[in-house]
């Protein structure tokens, strides 16, 4: 009997070869100005190698305002598109395809760049848990970026890319639109659900309108927002549900979006994305320095983190948000299912996912049609491979330590659970490093 973890899955304008796809993964692989490097393209091979049947790539920004942090790559500007092609054309070799995800980060950054000191956003209040702090978009504002989002999908698609993602999920500025937590306009984009979807559609008629009906298009969205998972953000309310993501995703399908990508949590991060078994407080205490010195909350994070006794109740606060370690797997299917039984396209789910039998199960029982997975492919580049020559689990799995997600703001992205290595610093580092080899003039 056939395997359905690699049948091909076929959306409106494409086919992948199997049904898992690399979750998008963000790293400061590039340069400060935005442009991209030999690193990035040494990072997607790895999971284009690896077997999985795409790579969905990570937060791309579409206009200067809307970057996070400095040294991802950028496509806001005609310029970036020879690099943006030399990596689809890398993935390609490997038969994987390259969907590239558009972003804007609204409010919620991570280190501001010399640019843009403010962001901007839906409201003007700061975003919670920093502190940074932004400028409510006039309308002209918003008109500038549905186009930004409209030229980023027609500059990946002349890069020859297999198609685009909004990023709609995780706290930044699609959410920031759509959430009943943070919008908090009274204008025509503001108040109703019907009001807080019209940035995003507006946006996905904007694309169609520039890059036609035949070229891929999806979203990704935390179907429920957990918005007051924290004691900084329980003001904010809890946010969307997943009801009324039900009906932003049948909107956003009427508006002509080929499939959903279905995530949790509307910051980034949130206890529940990427879900922790741990969080090690003592290392977030050096490497949020960077994020904590550009925000208004720096003397209670720094406060927060720099303090066992206080570290250890925000640790345990944060996992108490989060799921148990037992359940970290598929967390989102219940979800994706709701999604997945209200509209006509493919639904992908992300979070935890790396068990062959899990994924099976989850696609036959018709909860999603494909998963992505973003640490643990970080853990195990090649688990498609593994599957494929009939493991169900990794020897050694993803412990969802979240040690990746916290060293990531100051460090190169990679594994940086040390007992995965035989607790062999060096193998650990050595591995991270890899991602720095080959290099044009090396
Ligand atoms: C270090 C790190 C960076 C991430 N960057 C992004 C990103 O750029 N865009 C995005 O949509 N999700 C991002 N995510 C979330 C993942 O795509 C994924 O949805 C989430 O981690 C759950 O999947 P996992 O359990 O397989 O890691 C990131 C996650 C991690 C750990
Ligand atoms: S550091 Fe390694 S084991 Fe820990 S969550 Fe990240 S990829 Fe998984």
């Amino acid at each position: 009997m056939p395997d359905v973890l690699f049948e091909p899955l076929s959306f409106r304008n494409l086919t992948v070869k199997n049904r898992v796809f690399r979750s998008n993964i963000s790293g400061r692989f590039d340069n400060y100005d935005g442009t991209g490097t030999q690193t990035r393209i040494n990072w997607e091979l790895k999971f284009a190698e690896g077997g999985v049947g795409a790579i969905i790539s990570s937060f791309v920004p579409v206009h200067p305002r809307g970057r996070i942090i400095p040294n991802y790559a950028t496509v806001y500007d005609d310029d970036r598109i020879p690099f943006w092609r030399a990596v689809g054309e890398a993935v390609h070799r490997y038969d994987c395809r390259y969907i590239m995800q558009l972003s804007h980060g609204g409010r919620q950054r991570d280190v501001p760049d010399l640019q843009y000191a403010k962001g901007q956003s839906s409201t003007s209040k700061k975003d919670p848990l920093h502190g940074f702090e932004c400028d409510r978009m006039t309308i002209g504002d918003i008109r500038e970026v549905v186009a930004a989002f409209a030229d980023g999908a027609r500059r990946a698609r002349e890069a020859g890319l297999d198609g685009v993602e909004l990023h709609g999920a995780n706290g930044y500025l699609i959410t920031q639109f759509l959430s009943s937590a943070i919008n908090d306009r009274t204008d025509e984009y503001g108040g109703s659900l019907e009001n807080r979807a019209r940035f995003v559609l507006e946006i996905v008629r904007a694309i169609r309108t520039k890059v036609g009906r035949d070229f891929h298009l999806q979203m990704k969205i935390s179907a429920t927002e957990h918005a007051d998972a924290l004691i900084f953000t329980k003001l904010e309310g809890p946010g969307n549900t997943v009801e009324e993501s039900v009906q932003v995703c049948k909107w956003l399908v009427e508006a002509g979006v080929d499939a959903i990508h279905v995530s949790t949590g509307n910051s980034f991060p949130h206890p529940r994305n990427p879900a922790g078994a741990d969080l090690d407080v003592q290392l977030l205490g050096h490497t949020y320095e960077q994020l904590a010195s550009s925000g208004t909350n720096t003397f209670r994070n720094l406060l927060l983190f720099h303090n066992d006794l206080t570290g250890a109740i925000f640790r345990k606060a944060w996992l108490d948000a989060g799921v148990p370690a037992n359940q970290i797997e598929g967390l989102s299917l219940s979800d994706a299912a709701q999604i997945k039984a209200a509209v006509s396209v493919p639904v992908i789910c992300t979070g935890g996912f790396q068990t062959a039998s899990v994924i099976r199960n989850a696609i036959t029982s018709g909860q999603c049609d494909a998963v992505s997975m973003a640490r643990t492919l970080v853990a195990n580049n090649d688990l498609v491979k593994q599957f494929a020559a009939g493991r169900d689990r990794a020897e050694r799995p993803c412990t969802y330590c979240n040690k990746c997600l916290v060293h990531v703001v100051e460090h190169p992205l990679g594994c940086y659970e040390v007992s995965r290595f035989d607790n062999n610093e060096a193998a650990m580092l050595e591995q991270v490093m890899s991602v720095y080899r080959p290099q044009p003039f090396a």
